[in-house]
């Protein structure tokens, strides 16, 4: 199998880059707990207290529902399966290595500083049905309509309940350079390729670049 993880802080832009390389799966533990959410599910039970205070799911939950989603038969067929969001600890790197011992792995560290990713989140509106996201900064003419305007979508854009308060996001930076930043150096130690992409350029320049670091 042959993975892409797309590594970076919140807001970083993973998910703006994964919708956008073709011929890719692309699984987004976030949105996976946000689907479990929707559908009162006893997972989406329990990872909504730590999601809405921006702190991490535990890992048992978080691995064991990101193997249940690999394990379904489009990823086994995939060409590439991109991983937005994990593995965002040492355990779950881990665990996800000792999964997949002889897959291909690349990673690519999107980079953007914390005050900008600030802005971002605050002005970020997602589609709850197609998963774009908008931002204010950059699509202000569109959200002013307030509907997707991706093609046959033209649900009502909504923001996420993590990015309503500047506390939660700044809660999130703070775990990630806690929690998460750390496992780049896991994972150079693994001796897997990492790439960095400076994630502050407009969305096409980051996207181009990403393409070229995946070759
Ligand atoms: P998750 O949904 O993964 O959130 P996140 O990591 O905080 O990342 P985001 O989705 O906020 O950012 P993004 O990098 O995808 O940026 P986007 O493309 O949207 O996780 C949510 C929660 O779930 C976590 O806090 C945790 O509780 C839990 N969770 C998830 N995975 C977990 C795990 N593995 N273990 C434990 N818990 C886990 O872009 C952001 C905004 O910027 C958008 O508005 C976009 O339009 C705009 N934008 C994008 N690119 C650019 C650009 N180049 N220039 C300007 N604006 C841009
Ligand atoms: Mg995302």
């Amino acid at each position: 199998m042959k993975f892409l993880i797309l590594f970076g802080p919140p807001g970083a832009g993973k998910g703006t880059v994964a919708r956008k390389i073709e011929r890719a799966i692309s699984i987004a533990t976030g949105d996976l707990f946000r689907d479990h959410l929707k559908r009162n599910s006893e997972l989406g039970q329990k990872a909504r207290a730590f999601m809405d205070d921006g702190k991490l799911v535990p890992d048992d939950i978080t691995i064991a529902m990101l193997k249940e989603r690999l394990e379904q038969p489009d990823c086994q067929q995939a060409e590439l399966i991109i991983l937005d969001g994990f593995p965002r600890t040492k355990p779950q790197a881990e665990a996800f290595l000792e999964s997949f011992p002889e897959a291909e792995i690349l990673t690519i560290y999107l980079s953007v500083k914390d005050d900008v990713i600030v802005n971002r989140l605050i002005g970020r509106w997602t589609c709850p049905k197609c998963k774009r996201t908008y931002n204010t900064n950059l699509h202000a003419a569109i959200i002013k309509g307030g509907n997707c305007v991706t093609e046959k979508c033209e649900t009502p854009l909504e923001r996420r309940p993590d990015d309503e308060s500047e506390e939660t996001i700044r809660t999130r930076l703070k775990v990630y350079h806690r929690e998460t930043k750390p496992v780049l150096g896991f994972l150079r130690e693994k001796k897997l390729t990492i790439k960095r992409v400076m994630g502050n350029k407009p969305p096409e320049t980051v996207l181009k670049n990403v393409k070229k670091a995946l070759g």
